[in-house]
C-alpha cells in the first residue's frame, strides 16, 4: 500500500516499463498488418485476439495509471504541469473508443481481401494517437518527477 502522497519509484519504474511493453504490441501488429500480402499472412482471428489482447492492456494500463497517483504527484511537485496531465487522462477513454470502433468494423475475411485496407489505416492512426499520447505522459511524469526514465522518445 502506498501511503498517500508518496509515489514508490519501483512501481512508479514498473508503470513506465509497460509503455515499453505496449511499444512492443503495437509493432507486433504493425508486423501483422504489413504482412497481410504475404506468403504466409496471419489469420483474422490472430490479428483480432491481438488487438483484444492489447484493448485489455490498455484499460489496464490506464486504470494503473489513473489509480497510481503518478500524475497527480506529478502537479503537486510541478503545478505547471496540470493541464498537460488533465489533458493526458482526458485521452484514455478516446483511445479506448478508438480502439473499440477498430475492433467493430474489423473485417471477418481473409486479411488479404482489400475489406481490410480501412482497418490498416485504422490502426496506423491509433498507433500514432497512442505512441503520441505515452510520449506526453512521460514527459509529464519526468518532468514532475525531474527524472529521466530512460524515455527520450
Ligand atoms: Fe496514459
Ligand atoms: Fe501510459
Amino acid at each position: 500500500m502506498i501511503p498517500s502522497g508518496r509515489v514508490d519509484p519501483v512501481i512508479l519504474g514498473h508503470l513506465l516499463g509497460q509503455h515499453r511493453d505496449l511499444h512492443a504490441r503495437l509493432l507486433a501488429l504493425r508486423a501483422d498488418f504489413a504482412a497481410a500480402h504475404d506468403a504466409n499472412p496471419p489469420s483474422a482471428k490472430a490479428v483480432r485476439d491481438r488487438l483484444l489482447e492489447l484493448r485489455d492492456h490498455l484499460r489496464d494500463h490506464f486504470v494503473q495509471e489513473e489509480q497510481g497517483g503518478f500524475l497527480e504527484e506529478s502537479i503537486a511537485r510541478m503545478p505547471r504541469l496540470s493541464v498537460a496531465a488533465r489533458e493526458v487522462v482526458a485521452e484514455h477513454p478516446r483511445l479506448l473508443a478508438e480502439l473499440d470502433t477498430l475492433l467493430d468494423k474489423l473485417p471477418a475475411r481473409d486479411v488479404r481481401d482489400a475489406s481490410w485496407d480501412d482497418a490498416a489505416l485504422g490502426f496506423a492512426a491509433f498507433s500514432d494517437h497512442l505512441l503520441a499520447h505515452e510520449r506526453n505522459e512521460n514527459a509529464v511524469v519526468q518532468q514532475g518527477y525531474n527524472e529521466d526514465f530512460g524515455f527520450s522518445d
